[in-house]
């Protein structure tokens, strides 16, 4: 059995005790935010990350440094990795919930989602295979929204989880229908085997969705808990 621990967390402000874990490269991406909220939902995920490697590893949060180097452009955006140490993480925002999933090294992808909004056609047929779609096309309209966030959120956990991200197409993969267990039915990519992951959905509150997937064949333990910097 595999334990993978989910934290969740509201947006942290914008205070120099929480900038002062930034190292130069995440001070220059969070600068880089325009919208205040994109820098908190940006500070929270690595104030949370940190703290949480931190803990595992018997280490100040101050003094855990991540390397983001993305495989496709070597820019500091990819998934964070803290070199030698036997833990994987993986970081998601939207809306006013952050969370983080960790495994002791197992490759985890999280993702969440604010699922009280439109489920526009044009991202439907983008995420959708054509047996996916035929599970959500006839719902009303707000079912149907948050039918896809279910799909959204494990799909975009499952390409988390490679590290590759949406460069994995969508479409290549099909997952169990919304209302049965989440589980990865077949997969045109390589990088994802069926038979060596796994998948769940997360409950972070009313109107958002979430899930995270484990690229493992051993069945996966999740828990679920909330933060606050106090705790
Ligand atoms: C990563 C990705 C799935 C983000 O999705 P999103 O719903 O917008 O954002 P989320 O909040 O769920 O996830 C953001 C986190 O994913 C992580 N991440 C970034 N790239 C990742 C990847 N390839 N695989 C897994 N996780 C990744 C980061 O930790 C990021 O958090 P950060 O802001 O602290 O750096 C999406 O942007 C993607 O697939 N990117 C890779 C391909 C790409 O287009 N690259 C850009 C140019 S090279």
């Amino acid at each position: 059995m595999i334990d993978c621990s989910v934290w969740w967390a509201t947006p942290l402000p914008n205070e120099s005790r929480y900038l002062d874990l930034l190292d130069p490269l995440e001070r220059g991406r969070h600068e880089a935010y325009r919208n205040e909220i994109d820098k908190r939902r940006f500070l929270t995920g690595r104030t949370l990350a940190k703290t949480l490697a931190a803990e595992r590893l018997g280490r100040v949060p101050g003094s855990i440094e991540f390397d983001a180097t993305c495989a496709d452009c070597g820019k500091p955006h990819g998934p964070p990795r803290v070199p030698g140490a036997s833990l994987a993480l993986s970081i998601s925002h939207s809306g006013d919930r952050i969370g983080v999933a960790l495994t002791d090294g197992i490759p985890v992808g999280l993702d969440v989602e604010t699922a009280n909004r439109r489920a526009e056609d044009s991202l439907i047929e983008y995420a959708l295979n054509a047996t996916e779609f035929a599970a959500l096309k006839d719902l009303p309209q707000e079912e149907r929204a948050r039918t896809f966030f279910t799909y959204w959120t494990r799909k975009e956990a499952l390409m988390k989880a490679t590290g590759r991200g949406l460069k994995i197409p969508l479409h290549s993969i099909t997952l169990s229908g919304p209302g049965e267990p989440a589980r990865l039915v077949a997969s045109a990519d390589g990088a994802l085997d069926p038979a060596r992951t796994r998948l769940a959905d997360l409950d972070p509150g009313d109107g958002y969705r979430a899930a995270v997937a484990v690229l493992a064949e051993d069945e996966i333990k999740v828990t679920e808990h909330w933060w606050s910097p106090e705790s």
